[in-house]
């Protein structure tokens, strides 16, 4: 499959999406947000991939947000509209895939941006990396999830201010208010996430996709959390995997996940 706006990138199980509209400071327009929902259904159909890391081109951005030359002139219908697909082809598609999504953050992750880091499962970031949600600065909130998303990273006070101010954190910040787990420099980015995927790969992947099912759970309201847990837990008896994990473990070798 051929893009136009990002660069898909499979190798060892690890398949690297890279939102490439640098003079744009790669934001999501209607084509972009498209195609990375073909690219991120690929890779999570793709059996040998394992997990996906999702980063952006150049040294200055990961995404400066949705395209606001596209919905400028938008009326309320279009509005919500927008937001309707954009959740529902991205944000939550990326939130609720089977497969671990790694947010390299390395620069700008304003408005979208943010809030497809927020998506992904978790977030690391380049110490340039700056932080935001500033929608309320162009007269609109945000509309892909970044109103839910943010409180439950870093709390409800502080995502209160965040998005009120419509202001920017740095990496450090960020790191110490639990919306990033890790600060490194923008050469050390990449490397440590495709370091933290590969550790990722040697586990069960379907064992991984029951606990990314049970934990997105306790963030939604019309789910029960426990419940979840308690049946994702049980079907993990019925796969390979768990026999090959509990075999390998008795006989005292590392086991050879499918
Ligand atoms: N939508 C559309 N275009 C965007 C964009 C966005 N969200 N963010 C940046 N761009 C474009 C700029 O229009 C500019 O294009 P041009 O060269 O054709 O004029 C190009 O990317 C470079 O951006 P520029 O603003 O010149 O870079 P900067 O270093 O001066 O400022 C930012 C960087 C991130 C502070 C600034 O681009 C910005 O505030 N962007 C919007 C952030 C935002 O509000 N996001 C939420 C959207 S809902």
């Amino acid at each position: 499959m051929s893009y136009n706006n990002i660069l898909v990138n499979p190798n060892n199980a690890i398949t690297t999406i890279t939102i490439n509209r640098p003079k744009k400071l790669n934001a999501l327009n209607k084509e972009t947000i498209a195609e990375l929902h073909e690219a991120f259904f690929d890779a999570d159909e793709d059996a040998d991939c394992r997990v996906i890391i999702i980063t952006g081109s150049g040294e200055k951005a990961f995404v400066a947000g949705a395209d606001i030359s596209e919905f400028a002139d938008f009326d309320v219908s279009q509005g919500a509209e927008l937001a309707r697909k954009g959740q529902e082809i991205l944000f939550s598609f990326v939130a609720n895939l089977e497969t671990p999504v790694i947010a390299a953050v390395n620069g700008f992750a304003l408005g979208g941006g943010l809030e497809l880091a927020m998506s992904a499962h978790f977030r690391v970031a380049s110490d340039n990396a700056k932080m935001g949600l500033p929608e309320v600065s162009l007269g609109v909130i945000p509309g892909y999830g970044g109103t839910q998303r943010l409180p439950q990273l870093i709390g409800k006070g502080k995502a209160m201010e965040l998005i009120m101010t419509a202001g920017m954190i740095g990496a450090e910040d960020a790191k110490s208010w639990g919306l990033v787990n890790h600060v490194v420099t923008q050469e050390e980015l990449l490397p440590l996430c495709e370091k933290i995927a590969g550790k990722i790969t040697r586990n069960s992947s379907t064992a991984i996709s029951a606990a990314i099912k049970s934990i997105n759970a306790n963030f939604d309201k019309t789910k029960d959390g426990f419940e979840t847990e308690i049946n994702q837990f049980g079907n993990c008896f019925g796969t390979s995997d768990f026999e090959e994990g509990t075999t390998a473990f008795l006989e005292k070798r590392k086991p050879n996940f499918s």
